[in-house]
């Protein structure tokens, strides 16, 4: 399988700032044929980097759309207008669970959608501090999980990739704790335990699981030898040129 590194910039970057990242990148990067380097920018800036991408060396990704692909939703763009801009959507982020309210339900579509316009999912479950605190974990993983796959027919499953990012681990975070990696290998265990009783032992093996919340080039080995993690989602650290490129050589590393 391979690995996926996945800068999620935010709302970071204007279209020129965002050029001149993507131009130095594809510069520091070789061609790594077992690594996917993605970075995920604005929606206003996909379309003017897609022209300037090496889709050999780097993909996009969108931070999200919306799931209807055409009408009266003032302020949306679809995943259908995405098609052949990104190559892939994060859907389901925790900032967008919890600050623009989005719940499974409509995540669900959101996969649904980017699955029918030939856009990978990228789909992000987690717990919060609270919910940890509370031992709700193992549900609201199953919840998240299943719930976001619901729309998804069973052969197209295989499609998705799936982030944990336990939002008590994301730097935006009030609390911003370091997860461990045995904490984080509990999780991903669960989340192949939910995948292969729901849809067979070979999905549950075939969808990749990346970790993300505060990863870092001082972390980012340890976390990509976790049992079953194949791949990190980077927030802050992406946003620094140097420790992307250096996250990028330790994921190479550490296949070698
Ligand atoms: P962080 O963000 O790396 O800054 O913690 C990760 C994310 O929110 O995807």
């Amino acid at each position: 399988m391979k690995t996926y590194i996945v800068g999620n910039w935010k709302l970071n970057f204007t279209v020129g700032e965002a050029s001149i990242y993507l131009h130095k990148l594809l510069k520091a990067l070789p061609n790594y044929r077992d690594i996917d380097v993605v970075v995920a920018p604005s929606t206003i800036a996909l379309q003017p980097l897609s022209l300037q991408v090496d889709r050999h060396k780097i993909k996009l990704a969108a931070q999200n759309a919306f799931y209807r692909d055409y009408g009266a939703f003032t302020g949306e763009t679809a995943f259908s207008q995405l098609r052949g801009v990104a190559d892939y959507s994060i859907i389901g982020h925790s900032e967008r669970r919890y600050i623009f309210g989005e719940d499974d339900k409509m995540i669900a579509k959101k996969v649904a959608a980017a699955i029918r316009n030939r856009i990978t999912p990228i789909l992000c479950i987690g717990e919060t501090e609270s919910e940890r605190a509370f031992g709700e974990t193992a549900d609201v993983i199953r919840d998240q999980l299943i719930g976001g796959l619901s729309e998804v027919a069973d052969d197209n499953v295989d499609k998705v990739i799936v982030a944990y990012e336990p939002v008590w681990a994301i730097s935006s975070s009030k609390v911003a704790k370091m997860a461990t990696p045995d904490e984080i290998a509990e999780v991903v265990k669960l989340i192949r335990a939910n995948l292969k009783e729901v849809y067979g032992e070979k999905t549950a093996k075939e969808i990749p699981v990346l970790f993300g919340g505060s990863v870092s080039p001082a972390n980012a080995g340890a976390y990509l030898m976790v049992p079953g993690v194949n791949g990190l989602l980077i927030g802050g650290s992406s946003l620094i040129l140097s420790e992307f490129v250096d996250i990028i050589e330790t994921a190479k590393r550490t296949r070698s």
